[in-house]
């Protein structure tokens, strides 16, 4: 043990991220990833809403009976039947938890719900109380809360308290906030809250500005000691805070984010590549950390760059995650050095001359089509017709290159070839 703080990873993807378009799940699905959520490491399972479908509710009933270790959550809104249907689908769990939510913001009240704040609070205090009679493990979260009177949301807060909530959920449900009002949010909180030392403060980040996991870092800076997220950032609209940019962040800069989490890392990518197979919602490339150009490198500095030390241009390693290995993809920004350990992979081990020469149609290849396969360089490798005479010592396997681009290159002037030199490898 490292002796930092824990900070207890609430996973949300069954629910608020299987609220995203396209991204519903039957309930063997869930039961299926609940189980890799579990091998995962996650602390907290929020398996479903389940006074929102028959299916929902059978599928929280499920991962509660079979899913034994974490935590298993199911949401229900400040109604006496949303709170006996979430215990009737979490009483058969080790850990239960009954997840009850209400808006506080002016927002809310007076345009969705048509309350007054007095019937809010009313309301909180009553869905508690009621949960707490069944489960001893009872969150409360008032929704909308960064759009929220912040004296109010205390009022609120502190009553839940006194009706025995153990968790105080903080939720950006528009994703508005931004780092420094959320952290301010939390500090004021833990100021002012009668009773807040008692209970864990969580933060549950939308992504509509792109802000999720940078809020849910302020938060736990503030105090915060549950963050909320889900498996590729999957979420209502713009999504949820990353479940794994939040680990990583902890694991790769625990300079400044000394905290510690149960999940383990090596199983991210698997879990990631599990949901886009039931969902079959694509993660975009460039997705941090389990992206498919997360470590992919095609710029030929940087692949130079990589062979030589995979530090300077990777800050964490493809395994760290659970990605087999970095990539480096050929395309026209690639160099010499990229193709030549691509070739070796391929089991040619070619001279400078020869590596030269398959450099020379690969590059005119490049310009036309986006990324060269092996396929292309096996063909480029075997083309005929063979001036193997030319290429000096003999090769790992030979290889035929056609003499036009090996007359290319031997006609190229003394200055050519020492900027081929210089840009050798790049
Ligand atoms: O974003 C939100 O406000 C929610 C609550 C139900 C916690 O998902
Ligand atoms: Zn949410």
């Amino acid at each position: 043990m490292s002796g930092r703080e824990q900070v207890k990873i609430f996973d949300t993807t069954l629910r608020d991220g299987e609220q995203s378009p396209g991204c519903s799940m039957t309930a063997k699905e869930k039961l299926r990833l609940a189980h890799q959520l579990d091998h995962l490491g996650v602390d907290i399972i929020e398996a479903g809403f389940p006074i929102a479908s028959d299916g929902d509710f059978q599928a929280v009933r499920a991962v509660a009976r079979e899913v034994r270790r974490p935590v298993i959550a199911a949401l229900a809104r400040c109604r006496r039947e949303d709170v006996e249907q979430a215990w009737r689908a979490v009483e058969g769990a080790a850990h239960p938890r009954i997840h009850a939510f209400l808006a506080t913001s002016d927002i809310h009240l007076q345009h969705k719900l048509r309350i007054s704040r007095q019937q809010c609070l009313d309301q909180a205090c009553e869905a508690v109380t009621l949960a707490k009679s069944f489960c001893q493990d009872v969150e409360f979260s008032p929704e909308d809360a960064t759009r929220s009177d912040i004296d109010f949301v205390c009022i609120v807060l502190a009553a839940v308290i006194e009706a025995g909530a153990t968790t105080l959920n903080l939720p950006d449900t528009v994703g508005y906030a931004v780092p420094s009002e959320y952290a301010e949010l939390i500090q004021t909180i833990r100021r002012r809250v009668p009773g807040i030392e008692r209970v864990t403060i969580s933060a549950h980040c939308h992504n509509d500005l792109g802000l999720a996991v940078a809020n849910s870092f302020a938060a736990v800076s503030a105090g915060a000691r549950q963050v909320e997220c889900t498996i590729n950032g999957i979420g209502e609209r713009a999504g949820n805070a990353s479940l794994e940019e939040i680990v990583m962040t902890m694991r790769v800069r625990g300079d400044r984010y000394p905290y510690e989490t149960g999940v383990v890392s090596e199983h991210l990518f698997p879990v990631s590549q599990l949901l886009t197979e039931i969902t079959g919602v694509p993660v975009q490339p460039n997705k941090a950390v389990i992206g498919r150009n997360a470590f992919a490198h095609e710029a030929g500095i940087h692949q130079d760059g990589m062979i030589k030390n995979s530090q300077t241009y990777e800050i964490m390693t493809p395994q760290s995650v659970g990605v087999p290995n970095t990539r480096l993809v050929l395309g026209k920004h690639s160099g010499r050095h990229a193709l030549g350990l691509r070739c070796e992979e391929l089991g040619f081990r070619l001279d400078r001359r020869e590596l030269d020469v398959v450099y020379r149609r690969f590059l005119a290849l490049a310009d036309r089509i986006k990324t060269v396969e092996d396929h292309h360089i096996l063909e480029m490798i075997g083309k005929k017709p063979a001036v193997q005479a030319d290429f000096g010592p003999p090769t790992s396997q030979s290889i035929n290159c056609d003499a036009n681009s090996t007359a290319a290159f031997l006609a190229m002037s003394v200055e050519e070839n020492e900027q081929e030199d210089y840009l050798w490898g790049v």
